[in-house]
């Protein structure tokens, strides 16, 4: 359109311009509208100013003279100045003229790939220049995300199929399978982008011990460490088991220790766990005097009484008698040598024979002379003065005279003699034959009286009525005891025990003092006897009546044996009283050992 306006311009001038620069014919004919006449310039026109030329109707042959019309500009076609504007300029003059492209739609001339731009082209309807225009990248077109595995999921570009990974962003999960005690439970994750899940296993949970039924032992009753199960499961995890009673913890409360003249009490003896008295504390007799025995002072001789004393070795008490005139001894078996007649032979005896040896009769009577006599050569000389000698320092080149049946051993360390009879020993002094059964001396199997010696028997008796008459109560609890209940008795208590236990309180078979049938046992077998009525008194009176209690409280050394303040040995009064106030055990009294060889 815009390139028909100069042409509609011109077309225009050209048909106006005879009328306006017509002239009127003079003849009066029809005026010549002059319809193409032609031009010679005589200015030239420009394209906006206008010239000056001599008109000439072809028609008419009329010239005349008149303006020429500006040509306008001669504007060529328009071309592409940039990508905003095009431009075109006039033929004849520098002038030109731009406007804006008039663009159209475009045309895609590279297209855009996911990462990489595309281009567009457009073209101008009116210059016919282009330009193009990027297309931006497209970006992937990513499908949803699946699981790949348990670590990541993936996605795919639909168009260029690359694969994007991730890792998951797992839930906190779900149980879905709980776990036990003792097995795996099991735990689901899911992965809210990708909706893929896992499982993993959860640890199992272990029991839960709880222990029932425990109890604490207490000093006699057995504890239990109860049975541990599972709270959870009920599986007992383990048995319950004893705990053994815990005993008594003893604790000794001492007592007031008595004194010779004085009663004191006994140890008492308590549990400190429990609070029980184990042993109560018991009156203790007054110790009695601990004498040393009858010392002599003033040897007697067979004409002058002498004088003995015995003293307490406690206390300042003693007491001192007179002791008769020597006589000859009561019995026959008296080694030789003793001519003084005191129980052993000594240098003084030695002396006495040599004076007798040489006629110096001394007073002598003829069971002394007898004794003298040493080599029984009838008659006393000087070498029987020597052999007392030799006797009296230990050397014994003589067997003396016992009575029949009965063999000479040997001497005690106290100068007694040891003789043995079937087996049997026996001490001989001037006591009579003592027999001796104890871890030493044994007694063979068929030594067997059967029961109680009808003279032990008889002493017991009296003894329980001495008792009786003081409010005692005494009664045999194990009497005789043949060999074979010994052995009985002394295997059962090494299975016990042991050997070695309970050869302190139990004599071998052979070698019990109740196979003698001298010694029994009294009322009760237990220690704390010695503090009751009856333990005391008998300890004070036993030997009134030919009773000892055999094995003393600190004598164990010399006996053998644990005290045992129940049994006692019949030894005869004499020799009793003779043991009891001399404070020794019978093994120290006569000078001979206890132990098993
Ligand atoms: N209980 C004493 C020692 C005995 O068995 O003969
Ligand atoms: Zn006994």
């Amino acid at each position: 359109m815009k390139k028909l306006i100069p042409i509609i311009v011109l077309l225009l001038a050209l048909l106006l311009a005879p009328a306006a620069f017509a002239r009127p014919l003079e003849d009066g004919g029809d005026p010549c509208l002059h319809p193409d006449p032609t031009v010679e310039p005589t200015v030239e026109p420009t394209c906006t100013e206008a010239g000056w030329g001599v008109y000439t109707c072809e028609l008419c042959g009329e010239t005349w003279e008149g303006e020429i019309a500006p040509l306008g500009h001669d504007f060529g076609a328009w071309t592409k100045l940039n990508d905003d504007e095009h431009q075109r300029t006039c033929s004849r003059c520098p002038v030109s003229e731009k406007e804006s492209h008039a663009w159209d739609e475009g045309k895609e001339t590279l297209a855009p790939t996911c990462l990489a731009d595309g281009e567009k082209t457009y073209t101008c309807d009116v210059c016919e220049g282009t330009k193009t225009e990027a297309v931006p990248a497209l970006g992937h077109d990513f499908g949803a995300w699946t699981k790949l595995d348990d670590n990541e999921h993936q996605r795919t570009c639909s168009r260029c199929e690359t694969v994007e990974k991730e890792s998951h962003a797992w839930d906190g999960g779900k149980e879905t399978l709980a776990p036990a005690c003792v097995t795996d439970g099991e735990m689901t994750f899911t992965c809210p982008v990708c909706n893929g899940t896992k499982t993993e296993p959860v640890a199992p949970l272990g029991h839960i011990e709880r222990v029932e039924g425990a109890a604490a032992p207490a000093c006699t009753t057995p504890g239990s460490t109860g049975k541990t199960m599972c709270a959870r499961c009920g599986e007992t995890l383990k048995a319950a088991e004893t705990i053994p009673a815990l005993g008594h913890d003893e604790k000794t409360v001492p007592g007031v220790p008595a004194t010779c003249t004085a009663t004191g009490t006994s140890d008492a003896v308590t549990c400190l766990r429990c609070g029980k008295t184990l042993v109560a504390s018991e009156p203790t007799p007054a110790l009695g005097h601990d004498f040393t025995g009858y010392l002599v002072t003033k040897a007697p001789t067979w004409r002058e009484e002498g004088r003995e004393t015995n003293s307490c070795t406690r206390c300042d008490f003693s007491h001192s008698r007179r002791l008769p005139k020597r006589t000859h001894l009561a019995y026959s078996a008296c080694p030789r040598g003793d001519a003084d007649l005191d129980g052993t032979v000594t240098a003084a005896d030695a002396r006495y024979i040599l004076r007798l040896a040489v006629d110096y009769d001394d007073g002598f009577d003829a069971d002394q002379v007898k004794k003298a006599d040493v080599t029984e050569s009838d008659g006393v000389t000087a070498a029987d003065a020597r052999a007392a000698l030799l006797i009296s320092v230990g050397i014994d080149p003589f067997t003396p005279t016992l009575l029949p049946g009965y063999k000479f051993k040997g001497y005690t360390t106290k100068n007694y003699i040891l003789a043995e009879k079937d087996g049997v020993t026996y001490v001989v002094s001037n006591y009579g034959y003592t027999l001796i059964a104890n871890k030493t001396y044994s007694l063979p199997a068929s030594y067997a009286p059967g029961d109680l010696t009808p003279e032990c028997r008889a002493a017991f008796d009296r003894l329980v009525n001495g008792a009786s008459a003081s409010g005692v109560g005494l009664y045999v609890v194990s009497g005789y005891r043949s060999y074979w209940l010994q052995q009985d008795l002394y295997n059962r208590y090494c299975a016990a025990d042991g050997k070695a236990a309970a050869d302190t309180y139990s004599a071998r078979p052979g070698h019990s003092e109740h196979q003698t049938g001298l010694a029994m046992d009294v009322n009760s077998l237990s220690a704390s006897f010695a503090y009751t009525r009856e333990g005391i008194w008998l300890a004070n009176h036993a030997h009134e009546y030919g009773f000892v209690i055999r094995y003393g409280a600190t004598k164990q050394a010399q006996t053998g044996y644990v005290y045992e303040p129940w049994h006692i040995r019949y030894l005869g009064i004499d020799l009793a009283k003779a043991v009891y106030a001399s404070g020794l055990c019978l093994e120290e009294f006569f000078g001979i050992t206890s132990a098993y060889s």
